[in-house]
């Protein structure tokens, strides 16, 4: 089953809470948080506090994107009944095998992100240990970047090895994802589709969302 998940960091931040609720109403599947910490990515954004208002708001899971330094200092903070992943990068994990298994013994899922310009085979000795791995198809920091098209070949590479080893891992795309592209990432095996801009920039979010479920 392929999912959406709207990143908030394009929502209106001062209507947070009716923002997603309003994604959850049509019928996203998964709320996307990016946390930026000025330091890994050269933007800040919000942390765990802001995430953690919008328990009762919103039923939907939480997909917490770690665009931070040091990592394993924070991961409790975004433990919640609704958190679903905590995804952390390759890049800023020199220890990434212990990272992950902090993740995973807070019972929550283990994400790896990935960095356009990062190898795939970075993650060859962990893959059969992570519960995600998130492409990156932007360089992280801001939404409404343009999609980077080696993103694609990477996510098809990513599947072939899941395939061959029969990695029980999902694959997300995050950044500059569009109705018109979607497919072709969907295509190449991605389960978990974040999209910002094109979901919260839309005049009609709930409308928008229907049209990105119509393409799964
Ligand atoms: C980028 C973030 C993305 C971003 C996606 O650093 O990780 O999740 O919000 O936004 P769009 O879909 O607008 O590229
Ligand atoms: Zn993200």
């Amino acid at each position: 089953m392929i999912r959406l998940a709207p990143s908030i960091l394009s929502a209106d931040f001062s209507r947070l809470g009716e923002e997603a609720a309003a994604i959850e109403k049509a019928g996203a599947h998964v709320i996307h948080v990016d946390v930026m910490d000025g330091h890994f990515v050269p933007n800040i954004s919000y942390g765990a506090t802001v995430m953690k208002s919008l328990c009762g708001k919103t039923k939907l899971p939480f997909d917490v994107h770690l665009m931070i330094e040091h990592p394993d200092n924070y991961l409790e903070d975004f433990v919640t009944d609704q958190t679903e992943y905590i995804t952390v990068h390759q890049e800023a994990c020199p220890h990434l095998h212990r990272t992950v298994q902090h993740i995973k013994s807070l019972g929550v899922k283990a994400g790896v992100a990935l960095n356009p310009a990062t190898s795939l085979t970075t993650l060859d000795y962990i893959l059969d240990e992570v519960d995600l791995v998130l492409i990156m198809s932007v360089n992280p920091g801001f939404g409404g970047q343009k999609f980077i098209g080696s993103a694609l070949k990477k996510v098809e590479a990513l599947n072939a090895l899941k395939e061959q080893n029969g990695y029980p891992f999902t694959i997300e795309i995050d950044g500059g994802i569009n109705l018109q592209n979607v497919r072709s990432v969907t295509d190449a095996g991605v389960e978990l589709v974040v999209a910002g801009s094109s979901v919260f920039g839309a005049e009609d979010i709930r409308q928008r969302v229907g049209e990105f479920l119509d393409l799964f």
